[in-house]
């Protein structure tokens, strides 16, 4: 399938939930970059919006699109947030391909709406199985490696960059292979690791919008 089209769709189809005056989250990913540029073209005719951005890329993003940008300090509520996930089915998410994951859960969970735009291509039927990302304070990596040994833990390495990625917010993302047949469990156990910052499990949101070749239709 062309998830491309899949993307436009769904980030087009979240447009519907903004209105003006918002403050809007905006997430991370090619997903949301497509939002972005849609929501400028919004912004353009007339709207009037604020983005708080979850990492530097969504950030540069929307400010080269014409998007006024805050921070956190600077707003008293977050009205919707607008985010993409790299697996989802009815009652989780996996997210942190990016590596953005602690900033995405902090402003997609503080939303009063979380809308999560995926292309056709992430749901998965039946249980979650994957690359579960978390942060990691690099002090605490060897330790946290040692607790989740039985689900092959990896420092993410990067290209363009000798040695582990390191996040927006400096620290490691560790990968582990997990199926997650009780994800809500998983996501408390992991949060109650000392070291990991967050992780990259989410099970509140408010809606999945899934973006198809000609539409979309809502998983949740
Ligand atoms: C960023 O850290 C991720 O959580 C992204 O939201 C997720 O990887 C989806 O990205 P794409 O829209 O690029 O697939």
């Amino acid at each position: 399938m062309d998830t491309t089209k899949g993307k436009i769709n769904a980030a087009r189809a979240a447009l519907d939930y903004i209105e003006d005056g918002m403050v809007i989250g905006l997430g991370s990913g090619t997903t949301v970059h497509e939002f972005i540029k849609l929501l400028a073209e919004r912004v353009k005719d007339g709207l009037r919006v604020i983005c708080v951005p979850t990492s530097y890329n969504s950030r540069m993003l929307a400010i080269q699109n014409g998007l006024l940008v805050t921070d956190t300090d600077a707003v008293d509520v977050i009205d919707v947030a607008i985010d993409g996930a790299d697996k989802a089915n009815e009652i989780a998410l996996l997210k942190g391909g990016g590596g953005a994951l602690t900033r995405e859960k902090i402003i997609d969970y503080n939303a009063k709406k979380f809308v999560v735009i995926v292309d056709e291509s992430k749901i998965c039927k039946g249980v979650l199985e994957g690359i579960v990302n978390m942060e990691v304070l690099p002090f605490a990596a060897p330790l946290v490696m040692k607790e989740l040994k039985d689900y092959s833990p990896r420092l993410r390495v990067g290209t363009g960059k000798l040695g582990p990625v390191v996040s927006d917010n400096g620290n490691f993302i560790l990968e582990c292979t997990m199926k997650l047949e009780d994800p809500k469990s998983i996501e408390k156990y992991l949060k109650s690791i000392p070291g990991i910052i967050e992780n990259g499990i989410f099970t509140k949101f408010s809606t999945i919008i899934v973006g198809t070749e000609d539409g979309y239709y809502r998983l949740v």
